[in-house]
């Protein structure tokens, strides 16, 4: 008898939907087995404004169609009073910082990370309970960036001890290491950075779709997020970073960072966590833990997966976009039940 396992509204707490026709081809594959989604607002120009983040969720919802999906908005952070962010908070589920020019569209990003420089947007985050979601990188050695963002989570933390701060993709030991240090830090983890590590992406033949930011790190690294995840440690939650970018700026000189795995991140947890003997813990890391960590009630949803086999598509095409997902082209061992 194959293996299943029915998971309850799984969500994605870091997705990337983009917009126009991108946003049409990918919008419909996480809605159709994500209860929810926590929507990055590094558009062009990036999500700064209420009327900006209510016609962005119009669009999302318009392009997942039918399916029952919330997408879970955030603004793009800037220094926002305490007034605006009063009357935008019903609709937002966080605040992303940026530190400028880090990663993709994050040109008009924060320059200076120092607590006092941010303290009143942050403060009036923290009096209105609105989580703060962070790209920890520092523009250091692109292996270190992680590792030298940690102090400044620390000093974050300590100076805004009621604020929550998502340590989002988190690729290293050292912001594992972190996270029980501080009562308000949580984390988000891909299903890239559980399975590879830097050999896979530059060890042999250059591998630009598992190219991101943070890039891959070493063998310790990925043991550290593996132990986290398969235990479901309750401050982790999934989120996919799910990056599309077309095949033509991913396959070019200049390769995008990014990796697209929405559509086949269930499947890969479900194979992951089964090989580690640990698929009692997937419900709570692709779901529970973002529920109790957010405090959200999403739409229900049951997705049942199967062990049997799955060939990943070599790319997925529509509306005159075309994205290649990781794993392209090979076989993995679980699948969703239709
Ligand atoms: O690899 C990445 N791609 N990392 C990010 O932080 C942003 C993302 C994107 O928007 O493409
Ligand atoms: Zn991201």
């Amino acid at each position: 008898m194959s293996k299943l396992i029915t998971l309850q509204t799984p969500l994605d707490m870091h997705l990337h939907l983009r917009d126009a026709q991108m946003l049409q081809l990918v919008a419909p594959l996480t809605a159709k087995t994500f209860s929810g989604a926590l929507v990055m607002p590094n558009l062009v120009p990036p999500v700064t404004t209420k009327e900006a983040l209510l016609a962005y969720k119009q669009r999302i919802c318009n392009a997942a169609g039918d399916e029952k999906f919330e997408p879970y908005m955030t603004l793009f952070f800037q220094h926002y009073s305490y007034d605006f962010l009063k009357e935008v908070k019903e609709h937002i589920i966080g605040i992303k910082l940026y530190p400028a020019g880090i990663t993709t569209n994050s040109e008009t990003g924060v320059s200076s990370l120092d607590s006092e420089t941010l303290r009143p947007t942050l403060e009036a985050m923290s009096e209105l309970g609105i989580p703060l979601c962070v790209h920890g990188e520092t523009n250091g050695f692109v292996m270190d960036r992680e590792k030298e963002f940690m102090p400044i989570y620390a000093s974050l933390a300590e100076a805004f001890p009621k604020l929550k701060i998502i340590m989002e993709h988190i690729t290293t030991k050292a912001a594992v290491d972190l996270l029980d240090k501080y009562d308000n830090l949580f984390a988000t983890i891909t299903v890239q950075h559980l399975l590879i590590t830097l050999d896979d992406v530059a060890g042999g033949m250059l591998k630009p779709h598992l190219f991101c930011k943070p890039i891959a790190k070493r063998y310790e690294d990925r043991s550290a997020l593996q132990k986290v995840a398969l235990s479901a440690h309750p401050k982790v939650m999934f989120g996919s970073d799910s990056a599309p970018h077309p095949k033509h700026k991913k396959e070019s000189c200049g390769c995008a960072a990014g990796v697209f795995t929405a559509p086949i991140a269930l499947q890969i947890l479900a194979q992951f966590f089964d090989k580690y003997k640990s698929l009692e813990n997937l419900q709570a890391f692709i779901s529970d833990n973002a529920l109790n960590i957010y405090g959200i009630t999403p739409p229900k949803k049951e997705v049942t997966l199967i062990q049997k086999e799955f060939i990943v598509p070599q790319s997925y095409d529509n509306f005159g976009e075309t994205v290649v997902p990781m794993y392209a082209g090979e076989t993995i061992t679980w699948s969703i039940v239709e």
